[in-house]
């Protein structure tokens, strides 16, 4: 059996409406913590002018792999091995998506995971972020508001970002905010470019 996210099957729809505004020309595109590749297996082949490599924390490599292996499309490639603190590959993207990692991930390590990015990304290129984010320092539920105390109380360096702290990272490598979207289940969608 694959390793399953219920959500990502939610919200790969979602995902893809938003994306097909700003992946409009051919490309490559580096996916950070890809987890189960349900995304990359789904949204790979509707974009088949930009080749798609997912990445994973090593010791997630394997399943990740088998799913892009039962699931193949034309420009999915291999998963190789990321984690954001580590070594990065070389590049450049044009494209960088990531869903559901900046609250995992501890708030250095957005940190880093942005700066290397950015170093990555073509000029004129774009990343996307999708997940759930404060605003002004408030979650925007009571759902958002329990799973980050959830998030907080299985680690303290977990926990969901606010928007404006993202942003001024991203502004700290010269790269603006260029779309906000609500998505369902009070998540959204962020792209620097
Ligand atoms: C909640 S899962 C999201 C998976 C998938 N993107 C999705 O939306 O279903 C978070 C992912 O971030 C990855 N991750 C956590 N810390 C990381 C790090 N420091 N560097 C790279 N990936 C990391 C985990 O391995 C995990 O697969």
């Amino acid at each position: 059996m694959l390793p399953f996210s219920q959500a990502a099957e939610n919200n790969k729809g979602p995902i893809l409406e938003v994306l097909r505004e700003y992946l409009t020309a051919p490309g490559t595109l580096l996916e950070i913590g890809a987890g189960t590749g349900q995304h990359a297996v789904w949204l790979a082949p509707r974009f088949p002018d930009i080749g798609w490599t997912p990445s994973e924390q090593p010791e997630h490599l394997h399943d990740l792999n088998r799913r892009l292996g039962a699931e193949p499309a034309a420009n999915l490639r291999p998963a190789i091995p990321l984690r954001v603190q580590e070594a990065w590959p070389l590049g450049p993207f044009e494209y960088i998506f990531s869903a559901n990692t900046f609250h995992i991930m501890s708030a250095d390590q957005v940190t880093l995971c942005i700066e290397q990015a950015c170093r990555r990304l073509s000029a004129q290129g774009r990343f996307c972020v999708y997940g759930p984010f404060h605003y002004d320092g408030q979650p925007t539920s009571d759902s958002n508001r329990r799973f980050d105390q959830s998030l907080q109380a299985r680690d303290p360096a977990m926990g969901i970002r606010d928007q404006e702290w993202v942003v001024a990272r991203f502004a700290d490598q010269g790269r603006a905010l260029l779309g906000d979207h609500a998505m369902p289940a009070n998540n959204r969608v962020l792209v620097f470019g």
